[in-house]
């Protein structure tokens, strides 16, 4: 299978380019910008053939020390290569150009004119047809189809076309590195597309992977299929085939151990264990811990029991958790009692189930994890979500004794998403919005008892399922538009009236916020009727809440949880 290999210098964004040309159906592997790239090394990296190299952004610069230097075969191997911001500043650096600082950072939507001229890659040094290749991605006149399935020859048809790019940089390239030649250029004059005229170089000041830039899907799939010559190879059925025969090997006849959260990504991976392993070995473990939605632990029995699980170990611990959390304010101080109670709970009740070793630990593990907590990417590169990922001694003996399997460590989100229906998993569950492991302790501020639990649990349960009933103008349910939303429960109480009688109650903030993982998140525009329609349910409907609001902050500064 056909693969493009991601050079990580750690932008936020890098992640974003390996799903957009999966979507395309070519698989990607992002690994760390310093990894070995001689043509040795790529032929051991995996069985699959690199078809083209791309080099993503950085928060640093090519100045700073911080800033990861890749391997310099990666100029050597002959590939196809593609720079994008850091990337493409890094391959002009590196190739005798000259990068500075500008003045002024280019942020945010910019506009950029790309212009193939009549004859555009003639007269260069043979790379003419790679480059009307690559630049059709800019053509307005040239559909994602053609693209995907390029033909052999493109002639050379002036255009030029000014479009909408993102972009997010602090140095420009003030001299291109010999052998490249500008074709797009920022509104301010600065280089933003560049190809090489003898080698299958290519670089982009901006961002194709973030959605915000006009066609940068049909940039990147120019890249991919026109210059790459990659063919898509890369689907679910596919992953799923691989992934069985990986599983039986590896796991034979002994027990496996899963650790539900009831979330899509346990869940699938429990289906994915299921429909592959025989069911008797399959043991799944879920803790109730009393900070769960309404009728979460109904509804993940449910959806288990449907895909044929036999071993099913629900543990009700409510009471621990609750006491656990008597007194604790500081939401540090809450984080880090659920999450050694969580280990607590978990070495008890595994040593109470008795498994026969060797058994093999399971967990719902995504290639995102990976690279959040730091294994895909290079030593320097910036860890943005480590704090959500806890570690358990269980889970450090199962490694070290190397007894843990990962069957979604290659996926993303999305993507998880389209497995779980292939395997027959609710529908209603694969298109969960996430919940976070400490649960509603992070949603109720201050100390959590299990009145406030219940009162946000019911309004919580209140607020998804009207975003479940209503659709937006588009047609589409509320709820599948919003990439995640949840109520929060304020520490504070507020003076209403009801009927005649003043009434002080809790106050509840609602959020909802669309994104592509989590990572940054806008505010969802909530249709104002709905907004007014939810918050007059609520308050009639749970009656220890007096007051509504709507949470207007995106991330960053805000981050989506409230602790
Ligand atoms: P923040 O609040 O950091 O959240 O902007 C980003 C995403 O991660 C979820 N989240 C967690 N998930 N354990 C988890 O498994 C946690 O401790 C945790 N904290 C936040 C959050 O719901 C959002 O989707």
């Amino acid at each position: 299978m056909d693969k493009i290999l991601i050079l990580d210098f750690g932008s936020q964004t890098t992640q974003l380019i390996g799903r957009r040309i999966r979507d395309l159906g070519v698989y990607t592997e992002i690994i760390p910008g310093d990894s070995p790239l001689s043509s040795e090394a790529l032929a051991t990296q995996t069985g699959d053939p690199v078809r083209g190299i791309i080099l993503s952004g950085s928060p640093e610069s090519v100045y700073t020390p911080e800033g990861a230097v890749p391997d310099q075969g990666v100029y050597t191997c002959g590939l196809p290569l593609l720079g994008i911001c850091y990337g493409l500043q890094r391959m002009t650096y590196d190739n005798g150009g000259l990068v500075e600082a500008l003045h002024q950072r280019e942020y945010g939507g910019m506009e950029v004119t790309v212009k193939g001229e009549a004859g555009t890659g003639e007269g260069t040094m043979g790379n003419g047809e790679l480059i009307r290749k690559f630049l059709a991605g800019f053509d307005p006149a040239v559909p994602l189809r053609d693209l995907t399935n390029p033909p052999l020859f493109y002639p050379p048809v002036p255009f030029s076309h000014s479009f909408t790019a993102w972009m997010s940089h602090g140095d420009t390239l003030t001299r291109l590195a010999p052998g490249f030649r500008e074709y797009g250029a920022s509104a301010a004059g600065f280089p933003a597309v560049v190809a090489h005229e003898s080698k299958p170089w290519f670089g982009l000041q901006f961002h194709p992977e973030v959605t915000h830039t006009e066609r940068g899907r049909e940039i990147l799939a120019a890249f991919v299929f026109g210059v790459c010559g990659g063919k898509p190879g890369w689907t679910m059925e596919r992953y799923i085939e691989e992934v069985r025969a990986a599983l039986t090997e590896r796991v034979g006849r002994n027990p496996v151990l899963l650790l539900i959260s009831g979330g899509v990504d346990s869940t699938v991976a429990g289906a994915l264990l299921l429909k592959t392993l025989d069911a008797g070995q399959v043991h799944l473990m879920y803790m109730d811990t009393g900070l769960m939605r309404k009728d979460e632990t109904k509804t993940v029995t449910a959806a288990l029991e449907r895909l044929g699980a036999r071993h099913l170990h629900i543990i009700h611990c409510e009471e621990e958790f609750l006491s656990a959390l008597k007194g604790l304010s500081d939401p540090e101080a809450k984080r880090k009692a659920i999450g050694d109670l969580f280990i607590t709970i978990q070495e008890r009740e595994v040593s109470r189930l008795g498994l026969s070793e060797p058994y093999f630990l399971a967990q719902g593990t995504l290639y995102t994890d990976l690279i959040e907590s730091g294994k895909g990417v290079g030593k320097k590169a910036h860890v943005i979500k480590s704090h959500h990922n806890v570690g358990s001694p269980l889970v450090d003996a199962k490694r070290r004794a190397g007894h843990i399997i990962e069957p979604l460590d290659r996926l993303y989100k999305d993507e998880v998403r389209r497995l779980g229906r292939l395997l027959g998993v609710d529908e209603e569950v694969v298109r969960r919005h996430p919940f976070p492991g400490p649960g509603l302790a992070v949603r109720i501020l201050g100390e959590v008892t299990r009145e406030k639990c219940d009162i946000l649990r019911d309004a919580d349960a209140l607020y998804i399922e009207e975003l479940k009933k209503r659709r937006s103008p588009s047609g589409e349910r509320l709820y599948d538009e919003i990439w995640q939303a949840f109520a929060v429960l304020l520490p504070i109480r507020s003076v209403g009236v009801a009927g005649d009688v003043r009434k002080y109650g809790w106050v509840l903030s609602l959020r909802a916020i669309v994104s592509a993982d989590g990572m940054t998140a806008d505010v969802y525009p909530f249709p104002i009727k709905d907004l007014l329609e939810i918050s007059t349910l609520i308050t009639n409907t749970v009656k220890d809440i007096g007051r509504v609001t709507y949470d207007i902050s995106s991330k960053p500064p805000a981050t989506i949880e409230w602790e």
